[in-house]
């Protein structure tokens, strides 16, 4: 009888493991542009995420003021969609743990909360400095309540793969980790997995909690002040970051990084004009939908959860291309860090049924490739001409089956804003 009950104790607990472990995908969402939310805003951007695989929000909440007010809509939505959420508190903000509590509270019971082997999750913006003891006393005061948390921070100074014992040694309390840094770090080169793996593996030695891996499509901001205006070597990253994390990492959780940040020009979500983008980011975010990126996020989101490579059905090319070259002078804004860095190029991603030609041309400029049934990548430098529109196609047997053109001209003066957020567009 004892060996029977504890051979259905192990079992359970393994199948519980392979629940837990399943591959799940997140939008890293800012509730501070909820400010004008109603819960039709939160139905469309929900219904939008669900619809390409996402499987829930991580909501970044940067201050107990109105953003606060705006979860109880979130949830109910969420409640009713299916679709799960969990707080990611803004540590770079002032935070009373009573607040975060209270928070984790009220919504702890909810049916769209995300657990981890039936624990609440608990992710973060940075909160290092608020040390250990902080972060052992919030859980606390949470289990004194019957909520147990799995804490899965970003602790964003934790980058270099050699600081990840230290972290482990430092932070009793965190049950898993969330590595922030999706972009090269001020560097000319594309990023590896060096710190993930590092973190990963302390993670899964070490915790029960999730290692979660973020993976972004672009960085740039040009708010005005030298400490705010970058740019990242972003041109391929939608593609490569995907694979590192199919392919290498694996790890527990994907967040993409993120949902609606508009002023970092990492948005997968559309530019909802309810939301009040300041006084600067609007010129670089209107007009530069990020919209079909979202389709290359569907077809990676279908391969990481299955394990196999998606059956494409319907052929398509998204491509992005900023709309001026580097070195163009613009008259307002500042040349962002960094600004070398990006190559002057369009960059088409093909989604395709079967092999095909796809071709890239712009100016006098072409770039064209045996594309294999899947996904597969190209670019075609920017041209001497000025205002020119790229052009691409799908050419298969002799035949173009599919063509189309930018909506955006590569313009080699008459630059407003320094502007490296790209323009995303799509033949289908
Ligand atoms: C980054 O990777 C792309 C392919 O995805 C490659 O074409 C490019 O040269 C790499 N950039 C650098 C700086 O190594
Ligand atoms: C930004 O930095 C540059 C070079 O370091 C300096 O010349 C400029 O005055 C700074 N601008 C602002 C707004 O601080
Ligand atoms: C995974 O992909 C295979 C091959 O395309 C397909 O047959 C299977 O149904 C997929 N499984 C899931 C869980 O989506
Ligand atoms: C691109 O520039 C050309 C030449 O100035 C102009 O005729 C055309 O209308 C522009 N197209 C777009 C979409 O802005």
């Amino acid at each position: 009888m004892v060996l029977i009950l504890a051979l259905l104790g192990a079992g359970a607990a393994m199948l519980q493991l392979q629940v837990a472990e399943a591959a799940s995908v997140f939008a890293h969402f800012m509730v501070q542009n909820s400010y004008s939310y109603a819960a039709s805003d939160w139905e469309s951007d929900i219904t939008t995420a669900a619809g390409i695989g996402i499987d829930g929000f991580a909501l970044n909440i940067a201050q107990n003021d109105y953003e606060v007010d705006r979860l109880a809509d979130a949830f109910s939505v969420a409640e009713q969609q299916h679709f799960k959420l969990f707080f990611s508190f803004d540590m770079s903000y002032s935070w009373a743990s009573s607040d975060m509590v209270s928070i984790v509270q009220t919504y702890a019971t909810s049916s769209a909360m995300y657990t981890w082997n039936n624990a609440v999750l608990v992710s973060t913006y940075s909160g290092e400095s608020y040390g250990d003891s902080f972060w052992s006393a919030f859980k606390s005061t949470l289990a004194a309540d019957g909520i147990t948390v799995i804490l899965t921070p970003a602790f964003t100074s934790y980058r270099d793969p050699s600081d990840a014992d230290s972290l482990m040694s430092s932070f009793p309390s965190i049950d898993g980790f969330f590595n922030w840094w999706s972009w090269p770090a001020d560097v000319d080169a594309n990023l590896t997995t060096a710190t993930d793996l590092a973190y990963q593996a302390v993670v899964k030695s070490d915790r029960t909690g999730p290692f979660i891996m973020s993976v972004s499509p672009w960085q740039f901001k040009n708010l005005g002040t030298n400490d705010s205006d970058w740019v990242e070597l972003s041109d391929t990253l939608w593609y490569y970051r995907w694979l590192q994390a199919i392919q290498d990492v694996k790890p527990d959780i994907v967040e993409i990084v993120t949902w609606n940040d508009y002023a970092e020009s990492h948005y997968i979500g559309e530019i909802n004009p309810n939301v009040d983008l300041g006084d600067q980011a609007p010129n670089y975010v209107d007009g530069f939908p990020h919209t079909y990126w979202r389709n290359v996020a569907q077809y990676f989101i279908s391969w990481y959860k299955n394990g196999s490579t998606p059956t494409v059905t319907d052929d398509q090319v998204i491509f992005w291309y900023r709309g001026w070259p580097k070195d163009t002078t613009c008259s307002t804004g500042s040349l962002p860090r960094n600004y070398e860095y990006p190559v002057d190029a369009v960059f088409a991603l093909s989604l395709l049924s079967s092999e095909a030609t796809v071709g890239l041309y712009i100016g006098s400029n072409s770039f064209t490739w045996d594309a294999p049934a899947g996904a597969s990548i190209g670019s075609v430098p920017f041209p001497s001409e000025d205002a020119q529109i790229p052009y691409i196609e799908i050419v298969r047997d002799g035949t173009t089956t599919k063509s189309g053109y930018g909506s955006l001209n590569v313009t080699q003066s008459d630059c407003s804003y320094y502007n490296f957020n790209p323009w995303v567009g799509i033949i289908d």
